[in-house]
């Protein structure tokens, strides 16, 4: 059985969390999300307006939260576990999902008429606003001035998606997906140390095409290089992510995605782009071999009983990188199905690698497509890391820590001479 241990890396555990929810169509997504954040180990606490009661109960979210919903200016907290103090006194971190223009309006103004803008008013945690509107009213300059003064206020704004509209129109406008909303709560908690950095991650499989509709590919899912990228932007890192096939969706809204398909593709692609990053992490499974002729047209089914495909290398993208890396981090992957350690530290030194992390890819519930991960980390030093089976965000985090120990080794270095 393989557990799910993909939740456990949340800086949201233990966080008393109020979600704000106001009168837009977008209100009964903000279930879904109450849903996400216990999930993560938060204590929800849930604000309705007025207004919000007319898209959405209080029962279902008192139900998902455990909490009771607040919905009115002179509630008391009686019978539930916080007792008497006020939601601002023990809050962690506001969110307003769905915000409405006219939310958005009454806060930038003053306007403290109700519980929520009251409490806006008063708390001095961070206020996370998710707008969700028709949008000529987005774009309106009434709205675009009220967010603008709101953020010179400290208060953070996640931009909403372009897609269809209840409203029947297409156009910026739309809640963010949960995960999305989810990872922009995860920054509030998360340490910044790595902000000064810039890392590039490959990740996923290449494709080789043999014909028009035939390819040569693996079955690496992405998943523990989507992982690095997120984890590494979430600790303030500015992040490339070069990408093969997969369909695994990009980690985070605020990263830079680079898509390619083959290993000329990528070796291009980041050749292109290393020179302006601090710390190089190549998770992709790059394909050893391609077609030496790629044929136009469909391969005919022939009588034979045997068909050869000829092939021929591909270029050794992190070998070649390691030879002009110069003062960057360079991490390398190693899926291994023996002797782990020896191989990957043999080919740390052979492709000048400042670490490797292995995997031992005859465990099947481990490694490809899987949530979890269990690996060593090799450092030049010899020094080994045994990281036990965890989720891959988890075992991201303690990579990132490795590569920080070697920012900071190549750091000393320089000031030395
Ligand atoms: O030699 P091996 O393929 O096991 O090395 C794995 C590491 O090398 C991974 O970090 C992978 O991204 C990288 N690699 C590469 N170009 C190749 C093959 C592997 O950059 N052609």
């Amino acid at each position: 059985m393989t557990a799910d241990h993909s939740q456990h890396h949340s800086n949201l555990k233990n966080k008393e969390i109020v979600v704000a929810i106001t009168g837009g169509i977008a209100a009964y997504k903000t279930a879904e999300l109450v849903r996400e954040l216990t999930k993560r180990g938060s204590n929800v606490h849930v604000v309705m307006t007025k207004n919000a009661m007319e898209f959405v109960t209080p029962l279902t979210f008192q139900t998902l939260s455990g909490n009771p919903v607040i919905n009115e200016m002179f509630q008391l907290f009686s019978g539930s576990k916080i007792g008497h103090v006020t939601l601002s006194d023990i809050a962690d971190h506001l969110v307003i999902v769905p915000a409405t223009a006219n939310i958005i309006g009454k806060i930038a103004n003053g306007i403290a008429d109700d519980f929520l803008t009251t409490m806006v008013m008063a708390t001095t945690v961070p206020v996370l606003f998710v707008p969700s509107m028709n949008t000529k009213m987005w774009e309106s300059r009434i709205v675009q001035g009220n967010i603008e003064k709101l953020e010179d206020l400290g208060f953070r704004f996640l931009e909403p998606a372009a897609g269809e509209l209840a409203c029947g129109t297409s156009g910026k406008g739309r809640l963010p997906e949960v995960e999305d909303i989810v990872e922009t709560m995860e920054d509030v908690f998360t340490l910044k140390d790595l902000q000064d950095q810039k890392i590039m991650v490959t990740a996923g499989p290449t494709t080789e095409f043999i014909d028009p509709v035939r390819c040569i590919t693996n079955r690496s899912s992405g998943k523990m290089g989507y992982a690095l990228a997120k984890i590494a932007r979430r600790r303030g890192a500015e992040v490339i992510l070069i990408t093969g096939q997969t369909y695994v969706k990009p980690p985070r809204i605020d990263i830079e995605v680079i898509r390619v398909t083959t290993a000329v593709e990528m070796r291009n692609a980041v050749m292109d782009r290393f020179r302006e990053c601090s710390v190089i992490i190549k998770a992709a499974a790059v394909a050893d071999f391609r077609c030496r002729t790629e044929s136009c047209q469909k391969m005919k089914k022939t009588s034979d009983a045997i068909v050869s495909l000829e092939l021929e290398k591909n270029p050794d993208i992190i070998a070649e990188l390691g030879a002009v890396k110069e003062h960057r981090v360079l991490v390398g992957f190693a899926a291994e199905t023996e002797n782990l350690t020896k191989n990957a530290a043999d080919k740390l030194k052979r492709k000048q690698l400042d670490l490797i992390v292995a995997n031992d890819v005859s465990k099947a519930d481990i490694g490809f497509g899987s949530d979890d991960n269990e690996v060593t980390i090799v450092e030049t030093t010899g020094h080994v890391k045994q990281v036990p089976r965890m989720s891959k965000d988890e075992v991201a985090s303690i990579i990132l820590d490795s590569v920080k120990k070697c920012l900071k080794k190549k750091q000393r270095k320089e000031d030395w001479y």
